[in-house]
């Protein structure tokens, strides 16, 4: 038993970071983090779920569903800062887990975080190639459903995106947060343009009344009720604060990948002092983003009328200006494209870092002798989700993504309380405030949220993690380099 929670020291996570052939380059600054941060954050949050949800569960109220889940996010967001200021090493959750829970937990979490980037990843690239349809068909160039589209057998352009990123990320981490910050700039002036130009299409009866009242509804019916409503017996509704909750779990996945601003740990030239920055810097401003693009957007078009696939370029259709649609659809493939590239860098951390810790196939773990990054483990995700991308309409599985990301916080949280007892001697140049407190409510939030996801995500859920447990038993406990050490030098490491 004692061995499936065997820890890896904090000093041992650091020294492996610079063994010959495991070092990754240091190349970025708290700058290039940010920009990471919003690169991977803005997207299909913002771009396509604000109408549904509007429409779906909340109302014109969704901007307040938004400022919930920057508050759970923010909670969790102090915590992770800590963590990646105190155990700056690449694969985030996993390694902070390995350094303070145990190996069995952390793999739990290695094997979840692939929910969150490697599917949520793929998510993107399906929604990348819908907005590449609509904006080919708007240009009269009409492609098959067949082959593009969420509703494609094998969805081409998603499978182009994916692999075309890969080969970025392959060539190294600075060309690929250039790029980023390209694509970003783009991604901010549109979104910038939303705001500002909507403003002036703002009809205050749209926001009448601002919660609607609660009724039922047959979207939020049997399997895809929310947990937390079955469990309580209320017939599931939405709309009213039950459905503004509802909401945030969904409205949630517009914030997925401030945490992945932790997994390029490794490549922060001062991550102690940058990563903090770099993750609370670039929740804030996606808040900020998040609430404003959502006011506009349900003072523009009565919440009832807004479109569920893209709702930004719809309002503006619906008030006579096709043009700014079309310039909406071109920012959000940028935007969505750069979503695609960081989920995909944080993949293929998390990975790397499994894998040079046994955990997976080491040969996953080699670094790329002129590119100086983990091109394996990049290649092998790149074409995994490539595959997803391309063989299944993925928008369903969105919220597995969510309950993933969640689940994470949860141990992250738990994971800076039980690193300040264990280990106060270590250096944390960023302290998350008031502990226990705020990884307790960041814990309780997170919770909350998951509770509000639907029945069928849960199950999801559950199975995904049952797979991941019998691939430790089968492999990764056997091959875990921490048991190596131990054996070698004769004793048990707890
Ligand atoms: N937060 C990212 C998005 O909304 C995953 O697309």
């Amino acid at each position: 038993m004692s061995t499936l929670f065997r820890t890896k020291s904090v000093e041992q996570s650091v020294r492996e970071t610079e063994e010959p052939g495991h070092r990754l380059r240091r190349d970025l600054s708290a700058l290039d983090l940010t920009v990471f941060g919003i690169g991977v954050v803005v997207g299909t949050g913002i771009f396509v779920l604000t109408g549904r949800v509007a429409k779906e569960y909340a109302g014109p109220a969704v901007a307040l569903s938004f400022v919930f889940a920057g508050i759970v996010c923010a909670l969790a967001a102090l915590c992770y800062a800590e963590f990646a200021s105190t155990v700056p090493v690449a694969g985030s959750a996993y390694t902070f887990s390995y350094a303070t829970i145990g190996e069995f937990p952390a793999w739990i979490i290695g094997w979840d975080l692939i929910l969150e980037l490697a599917l949520g990843a793929a998510v993107v690239a399906v929604g990348w190639s819908g907005y590449l349809v609509s904006l080919l068909d708007s240009a009269g160039v009409h492609l098959p459903a067949s082959l593009a589209g969420e509703h494609a057998t094998f969805n081409i352009p998603a499978v182009l995106i994916v692999l075309a990123v890969t080969a970025l990320l392959v060539l190294g981490v600075k060309i690929s947060s250039r790029v980023n910050a390209i694509m970003v700039a783009i991604k901010l002036s549109v979104i910038a343009l939303v705001v500002i130009a909507g403003l002036f299409f703002i009809n205050a009866d749209n926001y009448k009344p601002f919660i609607p009242p609660a009724h039922s509804t047959p979207a939020v019916d049997g399997w895809k009720a929310p947990l937390l409503q079955v469990l309580s017996g209320v017939t599931p509704v939405a709309f009213g604060w039950l459905g503004i909750f509802g909401a945030v779990a969904i409205v949630f996945f517009a914030y997925i990948g401030f945490d992945v601003v932790a997994t390029a740990a490794e490549e922060a030239r001062r991550p102690q002092r940058d990563l903090p920055i770099g993750i609370i810097a670039s929740l804030l401003i996606c808040t900020a983003l998040y609430v404003a693009v959502s006011l506009v957007v349900v003072g523009m078009q009565h919440y009832s009328e807004l479109s569920e696939s893209a709702p930004l370029a719809d309002a503006f259709k619906s008030v006579g200006h096709p043009f700014f649609a079309t310039l909406i659809s071109v920012g959000a493939i940028f935007g969505l494209t750069t979503v695609v590239l960081i989920l995909l860098l944080g993949q293929s951390r998390v990975f790397f870092a499994m894998s040079r810790d046994g955990l997976l196939p080491q040969w996953l773990a080699e670094v790329h002798p002129r590119y100086g990054t983990p091109a394996r483990s990049t290649i092998f995700m790149g074409v995994v989700v490539a595959l997803l991308a391309g063989l299944i309409p993925l928008s369903a599985l969105a919220e597995l993504v969510n309950i993933g990301t969640l689940f994470a916080f949860v141990v992250v949280a738990i994971g800076v309380i039980v690193l300040r007892r264990t280990r106060p001697d270590l250096p944390r140049s960023f302290r998350t405030p008031l502990v226990p407190l705020t990884p307790i409510l960041a814990v309780l939030a997170s919770v909350f949220v998951m509770l509000n996801l639907p029945v069928e995500t849960w199950v999801r859920f559950f199975v995904w993690m049952l797979i991941g447990s019998a691939v430790y038993f089968l492999y990764g406990r056997h091959h875990s380099r921490v048991q190596e050490r131990s054996e070698n030098s004769g004793r048990v490491v707890i």
